[in-house]
C-alpha cells in the first residue's frame, strides 16, 4: 500500500524490532490523523545508539507493512528524522511521549523545529503502561540465543556499526563481564559488541605459555563455559591454525557451535607470542602457503557467514608495511573475510600508516586492530582510520593478576586477611554475584 495522497501525511518513526501493543497504539492514533507513513530505522541507525536489533531491517519491514493502519513504509537511515521530514513534509509525527529525557531528547527538538517550517505539528500518544521495548529485551536475553544467531550477529554488527568493540573472555566470570558490562556515556548507552578467546588469557589462566600448548580441545572447553552464560559473538584466536589438514577440523568445530570467526595469524613453526616481537625466534609463513591454508579453510566452512580472518605479523617482526600490505592484498585475493593487522608498536602511527594504505586498495574486507601497546588511541580515532572491529585482547585478565598478588601477599605480611579488604568484594557481593535462577539477572 502507499500513502493517500488527499489524506492529511502522518509520519511514525520506530524501530519495531519487538512489536509490542505500545506500537499498535502509536500506529492507531497516527493512523486516526491521516494516512500513515513509517520511516522504520535502519540497523545502522539503532546501532548508532543502542543495541544491535534482533531482527534485521528486512524481517522488521516485512512485520510492520503487515499492521493495520500502516500504508508505507520507508527507512530512515539515521536517527535524526530530519532527512526523512524534509523528504515528506508530513502533516503530523506521532510519537510516544517517553522521549522527553534521555538521547532523544534532543531528537525530539530537531522534530518540533523542523514541523513549523511547513506548520506540522508533533503529536504524543501517553506511553503505555507495564510494556517496553527495554523490558521485552531483557526477557529476550534471558531466553538466550542458538548457535546459528550467535554465529551470523558477528557479520551483522560490521555491517551496522561504525566500530565492533570485543573484549578478551575466558572463562564463564569474563564472559560474564562482556556480557553485561554496560555504562552511560552522554546519554548513549555502551556495551561490548563480542568476546576475543585469546590463546595469550586462555593459556595464562591454565597457567601454560602462549605456544599452542593449550590443545585446541581444551580452547573448546573454554568456548563451551562462555557458550553457557552468554548470548555475544565470539571470535576465536586461531594463533597459527596449524596444519591445513588440521585447520580444516578447528573451522568445522568452531563453526558448529556458533563461534563467529577465527583469526589465524602468518606465523609457522613454534609460535611466541607476537607481543615479543623479535626478541624471541618466530618465523612469519610464505604468502603462497598461508593462503592455501585460508582456502582450505574456506573450503571446509559450511555457511558462508563463518570468518576466516588473516593476521598479519610484518610490522611485528619487522619485516616491513610494504610487506604487511602486500600480504594483505594476497590474502584478500585468495579469499579472507578479513585482515587483522598487528602491532607493538607504542604509539599507533605504523597502525595508522598501514590503514591509509589499505584505505586506497580497490578491493577490502573488514580490519581488525588490535591496540594493546598503543593504547592511547580511541575507538573513535580506529573507526576513521578505516578500521572496522577493535579487540581489547588481555586487559581483564591483566586487571585480575595483580589485584590477586597483593591480596595473597598482604595475607602472608600481615598473617590475616583484613588488609587486602580493600581490594575485594565483600562476600555478600560475591555469593550474589551469580544467580542460583538461570532467568534471573
Ligand atoms: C592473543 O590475545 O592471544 C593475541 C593477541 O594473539 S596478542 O597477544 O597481542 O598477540
Ligand atoms: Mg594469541
Amino acid at each position: 500500500m502507499t500513502a493517500d495522497k488527499n489524506k492529511k501525511r502522518v509520519y511514525v518513526g520506530m524501530s519495531a524490532d519487538i512489536i509490542h501493543p505500545g506500537h499498535l497504539n502509536i500506529i492507531n492514533e497516527a493512523s486516526k490523523l491521516g494516512s500513515v507513513t513509517v520511516g522504520l530505522l535502519t540497523d545502522e541507525a539503532i546501532a548508532s545508539y543502542k543495541r544491535l536489533p534482533y531482527l534485521e531491517f528486512s524481517h522488521r519491514k516485512s512485520v510492520v507493512e503487515k499492521i493495520k493502519g500502516v500504508d508505507e513504509v520507508i527507512p530512515q537511515h539515521t536517527l535524526d528524522y530530519r532527512p526523512n521530514l524534509e523528504k515528506i513534509k508530513p502533516d503530523f509525527v506521532v510519537h510516544g511521549d517517553d522521549w522527553k529525557d534521555g538521547v532523544q531528547k534532543e531528537i525530539r527538538q530537531q522534530v518540533i523545529d523542523t514541523l513549523s517550517k511547513w506548520s506540522g505539528r508533533l503529536v504524543e500518544v501517553p506511553y503505555t503502561k507495564g510494556i517496553s521495548s527495554t523490558m521485552l529485551n531483557k526477557a529476550v536475553k534471558e531466553v538466550g540465543t542458538t548457535p546459528e544467531v550467535r554465529l551470523k550477529r558477528l557479520r551483522r554488527l560490521i555491517a551496522s556499526k561504525d566500530i565492533v568493540r570485543i573484549i578478551e573472555a575466558h572463562n564463564g566470570l569474563t564472559g560474564l563481564i562482556a556480557e553485561k558490562t554496560a555504562v552511560d556515556v552522554n546519554g548513549r548507552r555502551m556495551e561490548f559488541d563480542g568476546m576475543w578467546a585469546s590463546s595469550l588469557t586462555d593459556s595464562t589462566s591454565k597457567g601454560k605459555p602462549d605456544i599452542e600448548a593449550v590443545d585446541i580441545s581444551a580452547r573448546m572447553n573454554n568456548i563451551n563455559d562462555l557458550m553457557e552464560v552468554t548470548t555475544k559473538p565470539i571470535i576465536f584466536d586461531g594463533d597459527t591454525g596449524g596444519k591445513p589438514e588440521h585447520f580444516v577440523f578447528t573451522v568445522r568445530t568452531l563453526e558448529r557451535l556458533g563461534v563467529s570467526a577465527i583469526i589465524i595469524e602468518d606465523k609457522v613453526g613454534l609460535k611466541k607470542n607476537s607481543l615479543f616481537g623479535t626478541s624471541v625466534k618466530q618465523k612469519q609463513d610464505s604468502i603462497e602457503s598461508f593462503c592455501r591454508k585460508i582456502q582450505a579453510g574456506k573450503k571446509a566452512r559450511v555457511t558462508s557467514d563463518f570468518m576466516i580472518i588473516a593476521r598479519i605479523e610484518s610490522l611485528i617482526l619487522k619485516t616491513g608495511m610494504e610487506d604487511a600490505l602486500k600480504r594483505a592484498s594476497a590474502y584478500i585475493e585468495a579469499g579472507v573475510d578479513g585482515i587483522m593487522i598487528h602491532s607493538k608498536s607504542e604509539k599507533p602511527d605504523e597502525i595508522l600508516k598501514f590503514c591509509e594504505n589499505y584505505d586506497r586498495f580497490s578491493k577490502k574486507v573488514p580490519l581488525v586492530a588490535v591496540p594493546s601497546t598503543y593504547d592511547t588511541i580511541t575507538d573513535e580515532e580506529l573507526s576513521s582510520a578505516g578500521v572496522d572491529v577493535v579487540i581489547y585482547a588481555n586487559q581483564l585478565i591483566r586487571s585480575a593478576y595483580p589485584a590477586m598478588v597483593d591480596t595473597a601477599k598482604k595475607i602472608l605480611t600481615h598473617s590475616r586477611a583484613y588488609e587486602a579488604r580493600e581490594n575485594m568484594m565483600s562476600i555478600k557481593e560475591i555469593i550474589n554475584l551469580i544467580p542460583d535462577c538461570i532467568n534471573n539477572d
